[in-house]
């Protein structure tokens, strides 16, 4: 195999975007042309303007605007880019089934098959196709499948390259990446294409944390990492309850369970539940493929993880109700933070809707301010659970993009997010601004219970 010198990826998303950029910032002699269907997206991508990039991440401005022009293109002709390159990333979304078999469990590949259906059309040289989505297992024989059947004598390799950055610090997780994992075909063919992309990370990764396996290795590694990640926050979650009902502190407990260094401290933070466009996908996908398998007690075990995240969101919203004098009809409820953690503007599976959605049903107005995540995404958010009309979703719910607006004449402040600016505010401020007895309820224990209760607010954190 020759070196590559060209690059395409299918996908300008959270995961594309992002991953793209920084090869091309690492591998100034690669051309790599990102390109996507959704053309205000590209545009977007394209904007001299470089606030408008259609993701916000720390850093990615820095990156793109050192790669865009020279090596890094974004563009909507996908056929023209596909037949240029000699690798292939699939980076599409692969949301979960809303419909049919596996209904609510299983990943929906519609948009991945399109993409192989394409690249088999479009290909007139041999191709590395790489796949970046989080797949099920087994996925990359549906896509050799597809590819193998063109009959125009093109010859495909696919690898196995699943993504671990984490939205919000998505330039240093791949930048510093612990490990990359590329599974190909054990042949001497597939060596030589997990080879060629083992050459691309090496640009700026040592060597011994290129991982090279077998693709079920692979694909499966990413499913479980998450779903190992998750588990650890659902334990977390579980015990935060249990602190509650006996009066011990959960973030006492998990700097102690954290400090025995073969448990480790990250991913122990306690909070409303986990969201993001991964863990609960991921978890689904891993038990339904237990549940096909027949594996019935370890798709148990796996879906229970979920099943704790769903009531903690639940019993968060549960609480506010219950101090709030067992009604939030016709409340106002400030929200801070829509996002599913900092540093970002993504919300999808966000706990903020569905704390938002349940308190809703109990006709609760909420005031909603988060730095980054735009009005039109919350409604859409809201309206993909389908609870009310989108006319009831927009009286109930009000964006609002200044905090001190959002928290005025409210009977209590929820926090959703851990956004940094949220500790920096006047709290004696939005003090005065709010209806009496203020409550504040912390969903991630980021602010100073001390400083808040000092002022007269009555504090409720997760577990504490
Ligand atoms: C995750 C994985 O971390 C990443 O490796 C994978 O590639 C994609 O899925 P991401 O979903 O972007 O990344 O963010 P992450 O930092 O993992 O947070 C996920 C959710 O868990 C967030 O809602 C976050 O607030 C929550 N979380 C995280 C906690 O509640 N407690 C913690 O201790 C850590
Ligand atoms: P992720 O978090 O996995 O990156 P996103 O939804 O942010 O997911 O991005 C996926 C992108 O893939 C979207 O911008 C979507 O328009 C694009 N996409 C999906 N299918 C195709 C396709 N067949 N051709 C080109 N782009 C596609």
């Amino acid at each position: 195999m020759k070196k590559i010198t060209k690059i395409c990826c299918i996908g300008a998303g959270y995961v594309g975007g992002p991953t793209m950029a920084v090869i091309a910032k690492n591998c100034p002699e690669i051309r790599v042309t990102v390109v996507d269907m959704n053309k205000q997206r590209i545009a977007d991508w394209n904007d001299p303007d470089l606030d408008k990039l259609p993701i916000y991440e720390p850093g990615l401005k820095e990156v793109v605007s050192e790669a865009r022009g020279r090596n890094l293109y974004f563009s909507t002709d996908v056929d023209k880019s596909i037949d240029e390159a000699e690798m292939i990333f699939i980076s599409v979304n692969t949301p979960t089934k809303t419909y049919g078999k596996g209904k609510g469990m299983a990943a929906d590949l519609k948009y991945i098959e399109l993409c192989a259906r394409q690249i088999a059309r479009v290909s007139k040289t041999d191709k590395i196709v790489v796949e970046k989505s989080t797949l099920p297992v087994r996925t990359a024989e549906t896509l050799r499948a597809i590819l193998d059947q063109t009959g125009t004598g093109v010859k495909f390799q696919i690898l196995s390259n699943p993504e671990f950055l984490a939205e919000g610090t998505a330039v240093t997780d791949l930048q510093n990446a612990d490990r990359v994992l590329v599974g190909g075909e054990q042949s001497p063919e597939g060596f030589e294409a997990m080879n060629a992309l083992s050459d691309i990370y090496a640009h700026w990764l040592p060597r011994d944390r290129i991982l090279q396996t077998n693709v079920w290795s692979s694909e499966l590694s990413k499913l479980t990492a998450n779903a190992f990640l998750a588990q650890r926050i659902s334990s977390i979650n579980s015990l935060s309850a249990l602190c509650e009902a006996t009066g011990a502190n959960v973030e006492e407990v998990s700097r102690a369970i954290g400090a025995d260094s073969r448990i480790g401290s990250k991913f122990l933070k306690t909070s409303v539940g986990f969201g993001g466009s991964c863990f609960q996908k991921d978890l689904l996908n891993l038990v339904y493929i237990c549940q096909t398998l027949g594996l019935q007690e370890v798709a148990d075990y796996w879906e229970q993880v979920i099943i704790m995240n769903d009531f903690q969101k639940r019993r968060f919203a549960d609480k506010i109700i219950t101090t709030l004098f067992n009604t939030v009809s016709g409340k106002k409820i400030a929200f801070l933070g829509w996002a599913f953690k900092k540093d970002t503007n993504d919300s999808r599976e966000t706990p903020a809707m569905y704390v938002a959605d349940q308190l809703m049903n109990d006709l609760a107005v909420i005031a909603v301010y988060d730095p980054k995540v735009k009005p039109e995404q919350m409604f859409s958010d809201l309206n993909y659970l389908n609870s009310r009309s989108q006319s009831e979703n927009s009286e109930l719910l009000k964006p609002f993009n200044d905090p001190y607006e959002a928290c005025k004449d409210v009977h209590a402040i929820a926090v959703l997010t851990e956004w940094d600016e949220f500790k920096e505010y006047d709290w004696v401020r939005i003090y005065n601004n709010m209806m009496k007895p203020a409550f504040v309820f912390d969903g991630r224990n980021i602010l100073d219970k001390q400083m808040l209760e000092k002022i007269g607010f009555h504090y409720h954190g997760i577990g504490r």
